[in-house]
């Protein structure tokens, strides 16, 4: 039978702190979400995916190039390389032995400050397995997360998102959206997914998709939202969240959450 979800996310015009706080802080690390709850964020966005030896960390990209000292894809990868790999330099100095962080890692520190996560699924281009233990891993470290933290599972890849839906229907899930990629049938993709919200791209939105989805009892997330102008207006439109760079000049303008 269908399990209830557990947590179900109630979200109102809440600001997702996107990768943490990358402009003070090197994104998707530890001291970029600690930035990020310091700042007052209570929903940060991270991105999730399996090193070759099944191990969960969070980084936006498959190689390391961007936003680590090393090369590289992160499938070459194993649980003990993660203590070499520099993630903080790059962005500061300062930040000079960041790691990527562990899935598990993450979610003590959402616990233990209560805090709010959407945990973005990245397509795992290594086949039909690994999607499948990166969905199972996902949901399995979520199990850990103190009941009163809400969370949503994002992706943009279907597939990947019916399949945790699927597997895991306790978890409240939402469909990620490029520009141009909306089509007529969204709202019944998002119904396969079991999502309970829309992440849609910001530019080319409108107020109409916006009322569409809303008035089909989604939530309406939208990024990347860095202006505080357009933030506002998306809220006037009655999204239920924004995405943004910069948590801490959104929070400053909205006041406390
Ligand atoms: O979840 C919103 C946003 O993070 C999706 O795009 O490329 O930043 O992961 P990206
Ligand atoms: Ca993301």
């Amino acid at each position: 039978g269908a399990q209830p979800l557990v947590h179900r996310p109630r979200l109102e015009r809440a600001v997702l702190a996107h990768r943490g706080l990358p402009s003070r802080a090197p994104e998707n690390t530890m001291a970029s979400f600690l930035a990020a709850a310091d700042a007052g964020a209570t929903w940060i966005e991270t991105d999730v995916d399996l090193l070759g030896d099944g191990t969960a960390v969070l980084i936006h990209d498959t190689a390391l190039d961007r936003t680590t000292d090393r090369s590289g894809s992160i499938y070459a990868l194993e649980a003990a390389d993660l203590a070499t790999i520099d993630a903080g330099s790059w962005f500061d100095p300062r930040f000079a032995g960041e790691r990527l962080p562990l899935l598990d890692t993450f979610i003590d520190l959402l616990s233990e400050r209560g805090l709010h996560a959407n945990i973005e699924l990245k397509p795992n281009e290594q086949g039909a397995a690994r999607s499948l233990l990166l969905v199972d891993t996902v949901a399995r470290a979520l199990d850990a997360l103190d009941p009163a933290c809400q969370v949503l599972v994002s992706s943009f890849s279907q597939p990947l998102l019916m399949a945790f839906h699927e597997r895991h229907p306790r978890y409240a899930t939402a469909v990620l959206y490029e520009a141009g990629t909306i089509r007529p049938d969204w709202l019944s993709v998002a119904e396969l997914c079991g999502a309970t919200c829309i992440h849609p791209q910001d530019e080319g939105l409108s107020e109409e998709m916006v009322a569409l989805a809303r008035g089909a009892g989604y939530g309406v997330n939208v990024w990347t939202v860095n202006s505080a102008q357009r933030a506002a207006e998306l809220f006037e439109w009655g999204c239920t969240g924004v995405f943004t760079d910069v948590a801490d000049e959104l929070l400053a303008l909205e006041g406390p959450q």
